[in-house]
């Protein structure tokens, strides 16, 4: 038997793959995502060889996750309780279609992860792997009996690890638990699962590692201008970028002036409520400047009815359903709301503020000539039009105020 494990080389998954070898006297294939978690990665197939695998996959999959992944979701305006910008759910379906890929060229039976039974990871790969691949079982250590009666603490965790010769990083000893990507760092856990913790506090800041704090953030504010091609960004500064690159761009820019820090209590999926905080400075800046070119680029009715499915759009990405019939259906019509999305922005980022400084497009819909005060040039709008605008507009309420008026 073969198992496909997702695998970080943190103490989790480390300690996972030695019971699932032993447990289910299976080979181990150890699967790692590169999706940008950076230095994370360094001597991690050494040690996944050490610790029992016998066959390690790291696959560099960053360009397909800003491409089709990122991309797509910033289109969207995807927000998720309007402070979320899913980090750490757009990239749960990227690692789940890699593993069931691997699961199935190497003839493995199952695939294995290491989120608990509690959170949302766990549904997020398990639906992905479902709608691609559904004959692959899926085995969640965290959620059988015998791994939680084997694992009751970290302590024994830390033990089996040491004994089997599984070197324990700090790491394990960060008094909060992290995910980070080429979107995001999350931090969940441990001291944050007080909501009073104050995470902004000048003593806590060691914890964040892509942003200063706004407070050290430089004094000099700097002009950063983003190009727009169907909603996607493809150019900082006038210089074209991959997907890639314009995360990793945006990512220095936004972490340099203290951009994209939250901090918020949220509803998982599986019904509790969890604190979170996030850095995003890439990805705020994206999310921001690409707002700013819709508005001058898209269509009132358009706009309307993209803005009522972002919510729903949302949901979706953080309850696990990308691959699902539904959130491709609206994907269609986001995509394709964005078609007139193109244009130059300009913000300026001062210490964690993302300021307007100018939009432009060859394709803008906003006519100057049109909403301005002096006398228009083109004749397009007649300000006595507006009078039976409004008096049709006020038929009904008029008749609703007279039906009050006459049952006072
Ligand atoms: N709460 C966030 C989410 O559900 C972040 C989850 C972080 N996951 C992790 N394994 N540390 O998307
Ligand atoms: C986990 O429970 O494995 C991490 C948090 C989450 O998935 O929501």
């Amino acid at each position: 038997q073969k198992i496909v494990l997702a695998y970080s080389g943190g103490l989790d998954t480390s300690v996972i793959l030695k019971w699932l070898k032993e447990t289910y006297d299976a080979e181990i294939i150890a699967f790692t995502a590169d999706i940008g978690q950076k230095e994370e990665l360094d001597g991690l197939e050494a040690k996944a060889l050490a610790t029992g695998a016998s066959k390690v996959y790291i696959d560099d999959l960053q360009e397909e996750f800003a491409k089709d992944f990122i991309y797509p979701m910033f289109q969207s305006g995807a927000l998720y309780e309007g402070q979320y910008l899913l980090g750490t759910s757009i990239a749960r379906p990227l690692i789940a279609k890699r593993m069931v890929e691997i699961a199935r060229k190497e003839g493995a039976t199952a695939i294995a992860h290491g989120a608990t039974g509690k959170g949302n990871d766990q549904v997020r790969f398990e639906l992905a792997a479902a709608a691609i691949a559904p004959e692959i079982a899926v085995i969640a250590p965290w959620r059988l009996n015998e791994f939680r009666d084997r694992f009751p603490g970290r302590a024994e965790m830390i033990e089996y690890a040491e004994a089997n010769g599984i070197p324990v990083t700090a790491s394990a000893a960060k008094p909060y638990s992290m995910d980070r990507n080429l979107l995001h760092i999350s931090y969940e856990s441990g001291v944050l699962e007080d909501p009073w913790f104050d995470a902004a506090a000048p003593e806590n800041k060691d914890m964040y590692l892509l942003s200063v704090s706004p407070e050290d953030a430089p004094d000099q504010a700097e002009y950063v201008e983003l190009d727009f091609e169907q909603g996607n960004c493809v150019a900082i500064n006038g210089e074209q970028l991959s997907p890639l690159g314009v995360m990793d761009k945006l990512n220095e820019l936004g972490g340099k002036h203290g951009i994209g820090r939250v901090d918020m209590v949220e509803n998982r999926f599986v019904g509790m409520k969890s604190r979170g905080v996030y850095e995003t400075p890439g990805g705020t800046i994206l999310f921001t400047a690409h707002r700013k070119m819709e508005s001058l680029t898209m269509d009132r009715e358009v706009m309307n009815l993209r803005d009522s499915l972002i919510t729903r759009y949302s949901t979706l990405v953080y309850n696990g359903f990308w691959f699902a019939p539904e959130r491709l259906a609206l994907q269609a019509l986001v995509t394709e709301s964005q078609k007139n999305v193109a244009g130059t922005v300009r913000v300026k980022l001062y210490k964690g503020n993302i300021i307007a400084a100018g939009v432009k497009s060859p394709v803008s819909l906003y006519n100057p000539n049109i909403a301005t005060m002096e006398a228009d040039p083109t004749q397009a709008y007649d300000q006595g039009d507006a009078t039976g605008f409004i008096h049709l507009n006020a038929l009904r309420l008029k008749v609703s105020s007279g039906v009050e008026q006459n049952n006072k």
